[in-house]
């Protein structure tokens, strides 16, 4: 793209100020700029102006409607095992694939750098991105079959995302079976509408939300791969939560026993005010309201015995079939917005760190899909199993709270297996847990693995079982 038509282009959408420094700027800026122009998605751009016009207006919002929490399952005994049977049965003749959504940029932890790079295990230090790829490699062990593993980054962080992986030896997987893919980004507008310059010739540009994934599954070729590998069925996660049961073979085989095009899996709150998307019932179909667009009336409505009304959480783990991912590839979503603190340039040409949010963010839900769905299940778990998210530097959902979780699961894991394990008054393992999910990705796995070995397990110390 050369300067005119930028000029042209910007000035059709009101944008021109874009350009105010372009005189002063040196010629690969000015490249660099023009490329960035030529990126920008006007169509979105729209939306999100129209959005803004309507900010004030109520009609916006989703949970306005006729509304009743979702209806929600719970697998135990032999139901469970049915459907763990389905789940097997599909990643042993491997039609199943895990995506992990990592294009996230974790502002609120603190850290430098992409979060599946934090460092969790509690002997090892092992990063995120370990565990997850770790029980991939342990349930492809246990099934003789590939679970490929496609990566979502951003432009952000994308390039250290890869080589991170390139520098730990893909964790253990086959180079080949890691997919990785970038979402798209969107520039942040003012209150009036106008895109922000961060930089003389740069605009201020953020991950598009992870409902980005489905037009960057399509764009990418990983729809393309997951065709070519007959992959029909896809275990959806995010980063941040290092418990999770990727690909677990019960939720895999209880959506394919209700031939839905999407399950998620929910967990009760822990208090009203908890960060979690509430999952609704609304005309027939599943939804999920993001905690931000739920009211405090809505968060703390109680049934008549004193429990929250809506009580379940998504907790962003879900199970998807590929047809439905590729035809969702095409939609829009819907784009939601959120004010934030966002850098921008000064007219000395300076970049300026505002104090207070000052601009809009977009960005679009993966969940919101559901309107598409034809069929849709919630399956309800315990929390302490599979929900320990990283989210914060301290309190809740911090690395503490984390790692004391690990620790307490793999601790009943082997307590499971008749190790005693020492506990101080709080309840708490004395000392330090981890097991590498290639080792044992399950306390199945695990009893297995123990029997067949001749391993002693020292308890008075930190156990690192790998
Ligand atoms: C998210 C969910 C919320 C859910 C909670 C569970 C949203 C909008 N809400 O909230 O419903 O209950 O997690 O933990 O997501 N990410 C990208 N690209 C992006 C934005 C995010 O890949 O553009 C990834 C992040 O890397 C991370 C995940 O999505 O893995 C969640 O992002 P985060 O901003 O932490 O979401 P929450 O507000 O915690």
């Amino acid at each position: 793209m050369q300067y005119q038509e930028a000029s042209e282009i910007l000035a059709q959408h009101e944008q021109s100020q874009i350009l105010r420094f372009w005189d002063s700027l040196k010629e690969e800026d000015r490249e660099c700029l023009l490329k960035q122009i030529s990126d920008l998605d006007f169509n979105s751009i729209a939306k999100m102006r129209n959005l803004l016009e309507q900010r004030d207006v109520e009609a916006r919002s989703p949970q306005t409607g006729e509304m009743t929490p979702a209806p929600v399952s719970e697998l135990h005994g032999e139901a469970h095992d049915a459907a763990a049977r389905i789940g097997s049965f599909e990643i042993r003749n491997g039609r199943v694939a895990a995506i992990v959504v990592a294009g996230g940029q974790g502002s609120r932890l603190g850290y430098d750098g992409p979060k599946g790079c934090y460092p969790i295990g509690p002997v090892s230090n092992a990063p995120l991105f370990y565990f997850h790829a770790r029980k991939l490699l342990g349930l492809g062990k246990e099934w003789g079959s590939t679970i490929p593993l496609y990566v979502m980054t951003s432009q952000t962080n994308d390039a250290e995302t890869r080589k991170f992986f390139k520098d730990n030896a893909y964790f253990g997987l086959n180079a080949n079976d890691v997919f990785f893919f970038s979402q798209g980004m969107w520039p942040a507008l003012t209150p009036e509408g106008e895109i922000i310059l961060e930089e003389p010739a740069r605009i201020f540009l953020s991950p598009d939300g992870h409902g980005g994934t489905l037009a960057a599954l399509d764009k990418s070729g990983a729809l393309a791969d997951m065709k070519k590998r007959g992959i029909t069925t896809v275990f959806y996660f995010q980063v941040d939560n290092p418990l999770v049961e990727v690909a677990d073979p019960a939720f895999i085989g209880f959506h394919l026993q209700n031939l839905a095009d999407i399950s998620i899996k929910v967990c009760a709150k822990r208090s009203p005010e908890e960060g979690l998307g509430v999952a609704v019932e609304r005309d027939g179909k599943i939804e999920i309201v993001e905690y931000t667009e739920f009211t405090t009336e809505q968060k703390n409505e109680r049934t008549p015995s004193g429990e929250l009304r809506y009580k379940y959480g998504s907790v962003a783990i879900h199970v998807f079939s590929t047809a439905f991912l590729k035809r969702e590839a095409k939609a829009g979503l819907p784009i939601h917005l959120a004010f934030k603190k966002v850098p921008y340039c000064g007219d000395n040409g300076k970049t300026v760190a505002p104090s207070k949010p000052n601009a809009y963010k977009f960005e679009k839900f993966i969940f919101d899909t559901l309107a598409d769905s034809k069929a849709t299940c919630c399956l309800a778990f315990d929390r302490a199993d599979e929900f320990a998210p990283v989210k914060n530097a301290e309190g809740n959902d911090s690395p503490a709270t984390c790692k004391a979780a690990l620790v307490a699961k793999w601790a009943r894991w082997l307590e499971a297996c008749g190790v005693k394990i020492p506990r101080g008054a709080d309840g708490a393992p004395l000392h330090n847990i981890e097991i590498d999910p290639a080792f044992a990705h399950s306390e199945h796995a695990l009893k297995l693995r123990l029997a067949s070995s001749k391993i002693k397990i020292d308890t008075s110390k930190d156990i690192l079982l790998s």
